[in-house]
């Protein structure tokens, strides 16, 4: 076969990548993970340990093997390295929640075309977040903290909090990033500013760290509220696509002026590289936006860095936080 010729291969898998998703989901939800790692480690065993037909159990766990979610040696059957570290249930890294993180998009993405020829005006609020119920808060935020203590703790990898007293969390959902912060550093006290049915879900997650007397809750909404002063770092984390250009602008000018003189922001978001062409996953939370008709886009870390310059930030700079996913860009309040 001729290799400069073009070939349907790769358009056919886009086409059909929703039942790679439609797998996934439901080795999660069957739990055939941890029943793998929890001894079922060859066909016949997993088969009768999956509790469905022998039928469908063969078909389950051939697409796991054709996906490289499971692996063959020799006649026992075991979970690729990801896998086995976070899609199996008993582990402290367990981030089975996260995987539905999106699923209730699911049936609107069949009508991508159809939220793209809307016409009305974006709307500042983000529907997936304003207004929603304490059990959406509840649901939506146990998936963020089943991938949020990771992303906390490659924070702390990344940025040395050492005599830093008083962080504020912007967006900061379930508390994840703040929990971490302050295990890690026992003079640091830090707020989590989420809307009022988040912050009800992320007191429950702080008090079960006993950690009540350091990290207090603000309930309030970033677009329109005030921000409390005197803090010496600012973070706002995984939020980026929800909102459009003006609105992240405002905020990061915002956390500028609650920032002490030498303080510090940092901004972890799904951002697109300089030319805007990739990563995909960036370009994919960017697109999702257009489902809520949200202001909401894929913002580059170039457009990020002038958000920082323009709110008078200086030693502006963009790291790899999670490659392919999110970047971190940061920048210092004039001392
Ligand atoms: C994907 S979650 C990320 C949570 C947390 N920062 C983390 O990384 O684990 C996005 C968070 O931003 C919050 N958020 C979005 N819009 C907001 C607004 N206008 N005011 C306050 N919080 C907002 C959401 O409620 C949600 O908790």
């Amino acid at each position: 076969m001729d290799p400069s010729r073009p070939n349907t291969v790769r358009l056919q898998r886009l086409a059909r990548a929703y039942r790679e998703t439609g797998a996934l989901l439901a080795a999660v939800e069957l739990d055939l993970f941890s029943k793998i790692s929890e001894g079922a480690n060859t066909e016949h065993l997993l088969i009768d340990a999956l509790g469905i037909s022998k039928l469908n159990a063969e078909r389950i766990i051939i697409a796991c093997l054709g996906l490289g979610l499971i692996v063959r040696k020799q006649q026992f059957i075991e979970n690729a390295p990801d896998v086995e570290r976070f899609l199996v249930r008993k582990k402290s890294t367990y981030a089975g929640e996260w995987m539905f993180f999106t699923h209730p998009d699911w049936d609107k993405w069949g009508q991508l075309a159809e939220f793209l020829r809307e016409k009305s005006s974006p709307e500042l609020n983000n529907k997936t977040v304003k207004n929603i119920s304490l059990s959406e808060a509840r649901r939506y935020h146990e998936a963020t903290f089943s991938i949020g203590r990771g992303a906390g703790r490659q924070f702390l990898r990344q940025v040395d909090l050492t005599g830093r007293t008083k962080l504020l969390d912007i967006g900061g959902g379930s508390g994840a990033y703040c929990i971490e912060a302050c295990k890690k550093y026992p003079k640091l006290t830090a707020t989590v500013l989420d809307l009022p049915e988040v912050v009800q879900v992320a007191a429950e997650f702080i008090r079960s760290f006993s950690l009540s007397d350091r990290i207090s809750t603000l309930a309030a909404d970033f677009n329109f509220d005030a921000f409390p002063s005197d803090i010496d770092v600012a973070l706002m984390a995984s939020n980026l696509p929800m909102y459009g250009r003006e609105a992240i602008g405002h905020v990061i000018s915002k956390s500028y002026d609650a920032l002490v003189a030498g303080g510090e922001m940092h901004l972890i978001g799904e951002a697109l590289n300089g030319s805007r062409d990739g990563p995909a996953d960036p370009a994919m939370w960017g697109l999702a936006q257009t489902l809520n008709n949200s202001t909401g886009l894929a913002h580059s870390v170039d457009d990020c860095m002038q958000y920082f310059s323009n709110a008078g930030f200086i030693n502006i700079q963009a790291k790899e936080f999670i490659p392919g996913v999110l970047k971190r860009i940061s920048g210092i309040k004039k001392a």
